[in-house]
């Protein structure tokens, strides 16, 4: 294995003589240009113009969000069901049901998303600038949750990601529809989708720690 590991070594050594750095500049003369591209560039995206207030206006475009987000955590649950049927679970782990039942939580919201933009008199087909920017930034959950390589344990750990976005992104939503003085039922609604939030992440928390008391069972 040491043998392995040495030639290894060498290899990678050799090719950093073989292929060496193309230019002399440094990692200043990329800030420079970011900050000029950023500089000329123009915004991710806009809302398109409606007569709606700007606080409506706000909050729709984190519904927007939520909707995309919450589409793809039904996804990401259901990739999540396939690594339980395929490798089973663990101590104190998640059942499938346990998963299923989430999965349908986070389809739930993405309907609830969906029936709010249209209360609120936006166009759920429209893909806001904060639900482009949600996914950019989670691009990279679907695919270690899809890759047939990872074992539940990994999923979960990705998974956390997406539910400490979803908590917080809710929470976020909850005051922007404060702010823009929707009817209270509404505003209901999103505090319970917040509440369901907390406990698929506590739930996630847990079946993370039962994890690790596991593997450190094993250990000793
Ligand atoms: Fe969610
Ligand atoms: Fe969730």
């Amino acid at each position: 294995m040491k043998l392995i590991s040495s030639q290894s070594t060498r290899r990678m050594l050799e090719g950093v003589a073989e292929f060496g750095p193309t230019t002399r500049g440094d990692a200043s003369g990329i800030a420079r240009t970011r900050v000029a591209y950023a500089r000329a560039g123009a915004p991710v995206g806009t809302m398109p113009p409606t007569e709606q207030s700007a606080a409506i206006e706000a909050a729709l475009d984190k519904l927007g969000a939520r909707l995309q987000f919450e589409r793809s955590g039904t996804r990401l649950y259901e990739a999540l069901v396939s690594k339980v049927d395929a490798y089973g679970t663990f101590r104190g782990g998640p059942t499938r049901d346990d998963l299923i039942d989430i999965r349908n939580d986070e389809h739930h919201h993405a309907l609830l998303a969906q029936e709010l933009i249209r209360a609120l008199g936006g166009d759920p087909t429209m893909l806001t600038p904060c639900a482009n920017l949600h996914a950019t930034a989670s691009r990279g959950l679907c695919d270690v949750l899809t890759d047939p390589r990872t074992t539940l344990v990994e999923g979960l750990d990705a998974i956390i990601v997406a539910e400490l976005v979803d908590r917080e992104s809710w929470d976020q939503l909850v005051t922007s529809l404060a702010a823009a003085s929707v009817p209270e039922q509404l505003l209901n609604q999103v505090k319970a989708a917040l509440e369901k939030e907390e406990e698929h992440l506590r739930l996630v928390r847990t079946w993370i720690a039962a994890a690790r008391a596991t593997r450190a069972g094993a250990d000793t």
